[in-house]
């Protein structure tokens, strides 16, 4: 549990600006000049090598007193920074990173979405932790653009609410540049534990969220300016309903085609384009984990100030596919009951990890995995080591094909979902509330060679 060490109010005044970290000048270039996208984000971690195709940094998680809005938290952090640093690669990058553990506990970094080999899951069955002074060396190679985030996956409500979470950015070089490109972690502070529990509680009214650390910041952009954001929520059990915004990516990269608005579940990514031409705020709406939309006024997450005056400009050429949803093959290989209630506690197919039968799949088999939530909350479901396209919510397909590694199921809802089973392994399938998995709402696949 986070202990609050000190707490005072926020002094009143401006909101803090987001900071620049790098771009040419440390300014944001004018739209028209050719150039780099400013990058706005947690501060990177420094790359060990100078070959462009390897990214090589170090990560040391340890105990890190960290402050949000005068409140002192006694925490943890990767790199003394919260969120953790920003790894960037790009696609085809090898990308290696020395996890040094100086934490007095047992850990492990997870990272979530990326399809990495079992052993540098961080999680997983069965699973090694680094013993505190330990080190590891996570080895893998990325292969899908997009926004994806890294956490620890060992006593992991704890250790995630206590600071320990990063964004890894995969980037296209085919993609159009914008003008910023904006890296947003998001999560709750002063989170009560109740809430994590209770679904009855509506998480908006009850806490406050912050911005890379910050409390309602401030982005100042160039009118006329192009913003990929990339959104990443890191919050252990709070829904971000963000209405309005074009969204050009979810989970796993570009949408086929661009949506309108998005629900950003406990571990959701999603990507939007911002145009802007005067200036706007960035709202969330309130939302509840039994059962979704509330009824309440939006809260403003972040304010995009724009400086000068502008016609908003054209949308950038994205590569959006226009696929389809496919077809549902109709039979389902895999059925996953979310049960289980505050009182009584959660599990799968009546099953509390890690006392769970593990369905078995051969290297290479399609596979129908049906989620039906029998419970009074909605729950983000999340396999690890794959994609999988969701094939309809509730019986409807989505507007288009759209990939994903983490998928709300609504109350009493059914999410189905289509996969091929082609990374060998015993992964992780699980409700990213992160107290309902560690309370056992988890459960493993097992991919046999
Ligand atoms: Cu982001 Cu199994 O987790
Ligand atoms: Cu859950």
């Amino acid at each position: 549990m986070i202990t609050l060490l000190a707490a005072c109010a926020a002094p009143p005044g401006e909101p803090p600006p987001l900071p620049v970290r790098s771009g040419d000048s440390g300014t944001i270039a004018a739209p028209s000049e050719p150039r780099r996208p400013a990058l706005v984000s947690p501060a990177a971690a420094v790359d060990l090598d100078p070959d462009p195709d390897v990214l090589h940094v170090a990560l040391t998680a340890a105990p890190h007193a960290w402050e949000v809005a005068g409140i002192r938290v006694d925490g943890s952090a990767y790199n003394g920074q919260v969120p953790g640093p920003t790894l960037r690669a790009r696609i085809g990058d090898a990308v290696v990173v020395d996890i040094t553990n100086a934490l007095p506990e047992a850990t492990t970094v997870h990272w979530h979405g990326v399809r990495v080999p079992i052993a540098m899951d961080g999680a997983g069955w069965p699973m090694e932790t680094i013993p505190p002074g330990g080190t590891f060396q996570a080895r893998f190679t990325v292969d899908r653009p997009g926004t994806f985030w890294y956490h620890p996956h060992f006593d992991t409500a704890h250790q995630v609410d206590r600071g320990l979470y990063g964004a890894l950015i995969v980037e296209d070089p085919d993609d159009p540049l914008p003008d910023v490109d904006l890296v947003a972690v998001f999560d709750t502070v002063g989170e009560p534990e109740a809430m994590a529990h209770d679904p009855h509680l509506v998480d908006a009214s009850l806490t406050d969220w912050t911005v890379n650390g910050q409390l309602d910041p401030v982005l100042a952009v160039p009118a006329g300016a192009v913003v990929r954001a990339r959104l990443v929520n890191a919050s252990n059990a709070g829904y971000l309903d963000l209405r309005g915004d074009t969204v050009i990516a979810h989970d796993q990269g570009l949408l086929a085609a661009p949506e309108e608005g998005v629900v950003l579940a406990p571990g959701d990514r999603a990507e939007l384009e911002w145009r802007v031409g005067g200036g706007f705020t960035v709202n969330r709406h309130p939302y509840t984990v039994a059962g979704g939309v509330a009824h309440g006024d939006p809260v403003r997450l972040l304010e995009v100030r724009a400086e000068g005056a502008a016609d908003p400009p054209a949308p950038l050429p994205w590569a959006f596919s226009g696929a389809p949803p496919s077809a549902d093959p109709g039979r389902t290989d895999i059925r996953l009951l979310f049960s289980g209630s505050p009182e009584l506690g959660w599990e799968i197919d009546g099953q509390t990890f890690p006392d769970v039968v593990v369905p078995q799949v051969a290297l290479g088999q399609p596979l129908v995995i049906e989620v039906r939530n029998a419970s009074p909350a909605i729950h983000p479901f999340h396999l690890h080591g794959h994609t999988f396209e969701v094939l309809s919510v509730d019986g409807a397909p989505p507007p288009s094909q759209r990939i994903e590694d983490t998928v709300d199921v609504p109350v009493h809802g059914r999410v189905r979902l289509a996969l091929v089973a082609d990374n060998p392994g015993v992964w992780m399938m699980h409700c990213h509330v992160l107290a309902h998995a560690d309370g056992g709402m988890m459960t493993l696949l097992d991919v046999r060679e």
